[in-house]
């Protein structure tokens, strides 16, 4: 698989709380690749938080810092890269990642998002009335965006372990 990979990155996406930054860390591991979560990238960049790059810049400049940091960070495979929720949905993003990676999609249904997200309160997108609404409502405009990925593995509600092999086996 890594030579197949050459300098190519496998690149998960999918919505938050889809488990790519926990399955993505343990992808690498097995595989001997660094990873890289793109959401700390653009936070170390900005020197802010995201939610405080949200506020502070608003979303737009959020998203094109984001697409800016995954452009770059592209060059450095092979590796393990894990986007943020809204990256793919960006085209001039998903054709270089179709260019310079593999990606897979991570998909999760809304229950298993729901649990994952409240554990991890931090996401400026689902700080509104009705979170799992909201999450409903991002699941319908990017589930046939993420489906353009090369790859799609379910994110069921089982160990990382479980899911990071079905990554493989798919790669393999
Ligand atoms: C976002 C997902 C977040 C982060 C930002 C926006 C989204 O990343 O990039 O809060 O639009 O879905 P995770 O998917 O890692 O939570």
């Amino acid at each position: 698989l890594r030579a197949r990979l050459g300098k190519r990155s496998i690149v998960l996406v999918g919505m938050m709380g889809a488990g790519k930054s926990t399955v993505g860390r343990r992808l690498a591991a097995r595989l001997g690749l660094p990873f890289v979560d793109a959401d700390n990238e653009i936070e170390a960049a900005a020197g802010m938080t995201i939610p405080e790059i949200f506020a502070t810049h608003g979303e737009a400049a959020f998203r094109d810092g984001e697409r800016r940091v995954i452009e770059r960070l592209l060059g450095n495979g092979p590796q393990v890269l894990a986007t943020g929720g809204g990256a793919y949905m960006n085209a001039e993003t998903r054709a270089r990642i179709a260019e310079a990676g593999i990606s897979v999609w991570l998909k999760a249904d809304l229950d298993v998002l729901l649990k994952r997200v409240r554990k991890r309160p931090n996401r400026p997108l689902l700080q509104t009335p009705d979170p799992e609404k909201t999450l409903r409502d991002l699941i319908a405009l990017r589930y046939p965006v993420y489906a353009e990925a090369a790859i799609t593995v379910i994110s069921r509600d089982a160990p990382h372990e479980a899911v990071m092999e079905d990554i493989i086996r798919h790669l393999s």
